[in-house]
């Protein structure tokens, strides 16, 4: 990753319907969505110069607000045309989209029903370094203490910035213990997803998959499941125990950031990525380029 932090990189942010110049992008620090974690967001990739699904994620925004109770001031469609308005003065091809609403500093407490809704659309530059051969390796995870909250203890449907105050500390574990990742379990016991992707397992060539009923259903998972489905492949979503994880020959994570991403290791137990893992990992990235740029390449 690059050296340059986040805020001192160039070009513009979208920031409530102004192209605002990077550096100048600021909120103060009494900001209802930094202290109550008001806020809601969304992780895309343009592929080719094209954001890949834009206006499911987009749909997806309008909804992880709703669930927090509050309605973004812009439609999906202005949403996509700021987007690509963006993505075009960025000047890049290959990019991560990272779209956020927030509630603002108007009222400083748990109530804050009058705060204005704030949004802002940042692109920066991310290529995908997609080298099968590396990629096939596999990831590690561990296996995270913190699991993903009851659908009644938290509003699990939405892509809520407070829902991933657990994943970061998961995730800091993880890499402190020199994974990669770490893989939750769900508030049952079960099998989630890993902190920022959902996962698959292989047994006997049918691929299996927890039902996203208390984390998010991602737009790559649905991506992954119908490019199976299109190969002929038997997908089954369903409860999956972690006493399962020794009998599945192969582990995949899906997301926007990880696209298709095999997994070597899930604390004790050990996958080989193999004839599936690399099927859908290639698929996937024929689906996302458009089919301009990789006439192109
Ligand atoms: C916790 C979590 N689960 C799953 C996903 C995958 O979602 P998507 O495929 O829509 O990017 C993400 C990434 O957004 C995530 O952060």
């Amino acid at each position: 990753m690059a050296a340059v932090p986040f805020d001192q990189l160039d070009g513009y942010i979208w920031f409530n319907g102004e192209f605002v110049p990077w550096k100048e992008a600021k909120i103060h620090v009494l900001t209802h969505g930094l202290h109550y974690a008001s806020g809601v967001f969304e992780g895309e990739r343009a592929y080719g110069g094209r954001v890949f699904k834009l206006t499911e994620h987009n749909q997806r925004l309008h909804r992880s607000a709703e669930i927090l109770g509050f309605k973004i001031p812009y439609t999906v469609e202005e949403l996509d045309a700021a987007t690509i308005e963006l993505l075009k003065r960025q000047g890049f091809a290959d990019a991560y989209v990272r779209p956020i609403a927030w509630r603002g500093s108007e009222m400083m407490g748990v109530s804050a029903q009058n705060s204005r809704i704030n949004v802002a659309i940042a692109i920066w530059q991310w290529g995908s370094y997609f080298n099968p051969a590396e990629k096939l390796k596999g990831i590690r995870l561990d296996i995270a203490d913190y699991r993903r909250p009851d659908p009644k203890t938290a509003p699990s449907a939405s892509k809520a910035a407070g829902l991933y105050m657990i994943c970061t500390i998961s995730k800091h574990a993880a890499e402190a213990k020199g994974y990669a990742d770490a893989m939750m379990l769900d508030y049952r016991g079960q099998v989630a997803e890993a902190t920022g992707a959902n996962i698959f397992f292989v047994k006997d060539g049918v691929i299996h998959t927890p039902l996203p009923d208390c984390f998010l259903n991602g737009i790559t998972r649905q991506t992954v499941i119908e490019l199976a489905k299109r190969r002929g492949y038997e997908i089954v979503e369903r409860a999956i125990w972690p006493d399962e994880l020794s009998t599945f020959s192969e582990c995949f994570l899906t997301g926007s950031a990880a696209e298709v991403t095999p997994v070597s290791e899930i604390g004790p137990y050990t996958f080989t990525p193999a004839a599936i893992s690399e099927t859908l990992m290639n698929d996937y990235m024929r689906e996302v380029y458009p089919a301009e740029a990789a006439a192109a390449e």
